[in-house]
């Protein structure tokens, strides 16, 4: 069973080939990185247009890279929602399109579902039921997976997604788009402890919340700027890197742990952009040693976006039945686990 995933949710152009949801046989990322560091951030139209552009190249070399035609392909699973709406659009399209043309079919995939997927691309995929925690620039997001399509919301952002709040932090210290890998290097050279900025931690609750956080570094930066005559000194700038990454990574792995301690769940996928983050990934490798935590992280290249986790979450889809037709919609908000008549 090949697979031709598709993905155009937010700002890069992704194509994969999987082969039984679990083999990668190619996986093309267009980065849009350069046109929207300029702007500090991503101009939506300006990503459509480009998905617009590249999606017939990176589907084509996404072929050619696994040495199959379109000939070869068992079905098109395309990531509907949620996300951009007019990237989700162009990727919606285009994938409708190709299945009408050539009479393959299509299935819809949920971008989160995508991101929990991943961890069955790497060999030893977790076992059902496991916690998910997605962190990446649009969610953060606790859910208990009970099996294929049974997701149960335990906790989300209520403000920030801790991509968003890397991305800001990064911004106010006049460091690059996207800001998380720049503050996740800086943060290797600075001093954890030099701030002490809050964590809020929301008991009772699995809820998560950063834009206290990133409220705290912006006036910390201000006071800097006011002292310093208008400039960051890179020290300064390690050493604030340090102490946001460490305050989110705190509240990212406390939340993991007690929702392991009060579901009695002793398995853990963590994925999305943010887990690319080495603080993250290796504070919840200890973290899942000492406590005998089964942790599944994907690959730093499978954390991110990209086109072989909606395919393999559609090998799932497609092998349960499920089909979208020619009326499937790109939607911009929908809650991962909605029905299928919602798709
Ligand atoms: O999952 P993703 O590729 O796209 C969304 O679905 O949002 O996540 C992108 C987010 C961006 O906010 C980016 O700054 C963040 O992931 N990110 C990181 C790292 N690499 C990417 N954040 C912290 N540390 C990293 N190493
Ligand atoms: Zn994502």
């Amino acid at each position: 069973m090949v697979i031709l995933g598709i993905d155009t949710s937010c700002d890069d152009t992704s194509a994969a080939v999987v082969r039984d949801g679990s083999v990668i046989l190619s996986n093309i990322v267009s980065s849009q990185s350069e046109i929207h560091q300029k702007y500090g951030g991503i101009v939506p139209e300006l990503a459509s247009r480009r998905h617009l552009e590249m999606i017939w190249p990176v589907v084509d070399e996404a072929l050619s890279g696994a040495s199959l035609t379109l000939d070869d392909i068992d079905a098109i699973a395309v990531c509907h929602a949620p996300g951009l709406i007019g990237s989700l659009l162009v990727g919606c399209g285009f994938a409708k399109s190709l299945s009408f043309a050539r009479a393959i079919p299509l299935v819809a995939v949920h971008h989160l579902e995508g991101h929990i997927y991943a961890a069955f691309l790497e060999g030893n995929p977790p076992v059902f039921p496991f916690l998910a925690l997605i962190v990446s620039g649009g969610h953060t997001s606790l859910y208990r997976v009970e099996a294929f399509g049974r997701y149960h919301e335990l906790g989300r952002t209520r403000d920030d997604a801790a991509g968003e709040a890397y991305d800001k932090v990064a911004k106010l210290l006049g460091l690059s788009y996207p800001g998380g890998p720049i503050i996740d290097r800086l943060a290797g050279e600075g001093d954890p402890r030099a701030f002490h900025f809050p964590r809020a931690y929301l008991p009772d609750t699995f809820d998560f919340s950063f834009s206290g956080l990133k409220t705290a570094v912006r006036n910390s930066i201000q006071k800097e700027l006011r002292r310093a005559d208008s400039m960051l000194s890179d020290g300064f700038r390690k050493d604030v890197a340090a102490s946001f990454q460490e305050a989110v990574v705190d509240v990212l792995v406390r939340k993991v742990e007690s929702a392991v301690d009060s579901c009695g769940i002793a398995r853990v996928v963590l994925s999305g952009g943010v887990a690319a983050n080495s603080a993250l990934r290796s504070r919840m490798q200890t973290v899942a040693g000492e406590r005998g935590i089964a942790l599944h992280v994907p690959s730093v290249r499978l954390c991110a976006d990209n086109a072989a986790m909606i395919a393999a979450a559609g090998y799932r889809h497609y092998c349960a039945g499920h089909r979208a037709g020619l009326d499937l919609n790109a939607k911009a908000y929908l809650p991962l686990g909605s029905p299928a008549t919602e798709i």
